[in-house]
């Protein structure tokens, strides 16, 4: 065994371009330790990506995919990253990712592209957690391991749907449910009244990138308002006692240098903190994603002032899971929460201590997805392991979305003693 007492020694790597839940090419990992146990991941990729996230290496070579192969990530893998890896010892995860980061040696995973580094990452967290003799989750730890609140994508707009809603992303999350099984449920049973609804209304129930549905609206309230009375017709309570409500508007995506446009209507960033002041005074909102756009962090700090004591902020495109980031964040007063993807920042170890800083400063971390998924549920041990309380894996639908649900109502199953809940 090359596994014995947590040491992991690679005798084989391998990468191959697999196709995404868009369609487009993504990379996939095999990791053979010895005894011919094979580890593998597959690699999500961003729409709405920030600017500061780790290199995702596309080909360019428009006779290709339109410019979208990764056969140069592909190659790293099989050629430098498993030269450097293969019959080499490592004691654990922090120092097989920093040999990946030593190897890569720019500060943004550039060179060998952070598509090509997460892949190695994730399969090598399965060999570590199989070497250990624990499911992948229990390896994964940041605090106490929990069941999180499930968040559910019920209605895409912006990069991830074609309709002229400006938010990207409106999510149920059953805070109040009595366990995980029963979120799922809530999840799908008011999914199932929404999509009643808008087709009542005459609205197409067609479905975004992340499986929610695409109505041709253009006003968040609107929005809102239908989605309140679907979880009021599948009998649930409206808020953190029963399904509440959490936004991500992406605003990078619809402004830039303290200028936004929502539904046709030309904002300032005061504008748009009044906005969101009475969307959560109507309706039963928890948590809202980058309110603001990665360049307006003066705004963020105002943001934070005035809503940081009603609700969750959470920070993706300004923070890009980057510890560094996080901790200036910090510092400076923006945001009271992070959201946690792996491929941002490119390896485990680091997604990690990103979610350490945010537990030692007591901001929120939600583990999530991108809008261009594959069935690996790497993201639902994290989500669980590291317990932070909250997930996000777009619809109570689409099989990569529901296969991150589903692992959990696995480890749910399996270990009752873990708690359900924010925590
Ligand atoms: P992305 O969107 O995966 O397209 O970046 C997800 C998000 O903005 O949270
Ligand atoms: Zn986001």
């Amino acid at each position: 065994m090359t596994t014995k007492s947590g040491i992991v020694t690679p005798t084989a790597l391998s990468a191959m371009e697999i196709l995404d839940s868009r369609g487009r090419p993504t990379v996939h990992v095999e990791l053979q330790v010895a005894g011919e146990t094979t580890f593998t991941a597959q690699v999500p990729s961003g729409a709405s990506t920030g600017s500061g996230e780790a290199v995702e290496l596309r080909d360019g070579d428009p006779a290709r995919f339109d410019g979208k192969g990764v056969l140069d990530a592909v190659d790293h893998v099989n050629g430098a990253i498993r030269d450097a890896l293969v019959d080499r010892s490592f004691a654990d995860q922090a120092d097989l990712d920093q040999a990946l980061i030593e190897l890569d040696g720019t500060p943004n995973k550039s060179r060998l592209g952070a598509n090509a580094i997460v892949g190695v990452s994730m399969a090598a967290a399965r060999a570590f957690a199989s070497g250990a003799g624990h499911s992948l989750w229990a390896t994964l730890a940041v605090g106490a391991a929990r069941l999180p609140v499930p968040h559910f994508n019920v209605v895409n707009g912006g990069a991830h749907a074609p309709n002229p809603l400006d938010f990207q992303e409106f999510m149920i999350a059953p805070v109040g449910s009595p366990s995980y099984a029963e979120a799922v449920r809530a999840g799908a049973e008011v999914y199932g009244r929404l999509r009643a609804r808008l087709a009542a209304a005459g609205h197409a129930t067609g479905l975004g990138d992340e499986g929610g549905f695409a109505p041709d609206l253009a006003r968040p309230d609107e929005v809102l308002e239908i989605l309140v009375a679907a979880i009021e017709d599948a009998g649930y309570r409206t808020g953190v006692d029963g399904v509440a409500i959490a936004l991500d508007p992406a605003a990078s995506e619809f402004g830039s240098g303290g200028r936004y446009t929502v539904a046709g209507q030309a904002w300032t960033t005061n504008d748009l903190i009044d906005y969101y002041e009475e969307l959560i005074d109507r309706f039963p909102i928890w948590s809202i994603e980058d309110g603001l756009g990665e360049d307006d962090a003066t705004g963020w700090q105002q943001l934070t002032g005035r809503l940081g004591e009603r609700v969750q902020l959470v920070g993706d495109d300004n923070f890009v899971t980057n510890p560094q980031i996080i901790e200036k964040a910090i510092a400076d007063g923006i945001a009271n929460a992070a959201l946690i993807k792996v491929n941002q920042i490119g390896t485990v170890t680091e997604t990690l201590t990103a979610m350490s800083l945010c537990r030692g400063a007591g901001y929120g971390a939600m583990v999530s997805h991108r809008s261009g998924e594959t069935p690996d549920a790497f993201i639902a041990d994290l989500a669980v392991g590291s317990g932070c309380g909250q997930l996000k894996s777009g619809a109570p639908a689409r099989g990569e979305r529901v296969a991150k649900y589903n692992r959990i109502l696995q480890i749910a199953a399996q270990h009752r003693e873990l708690d359900y809940g924010l925590g």
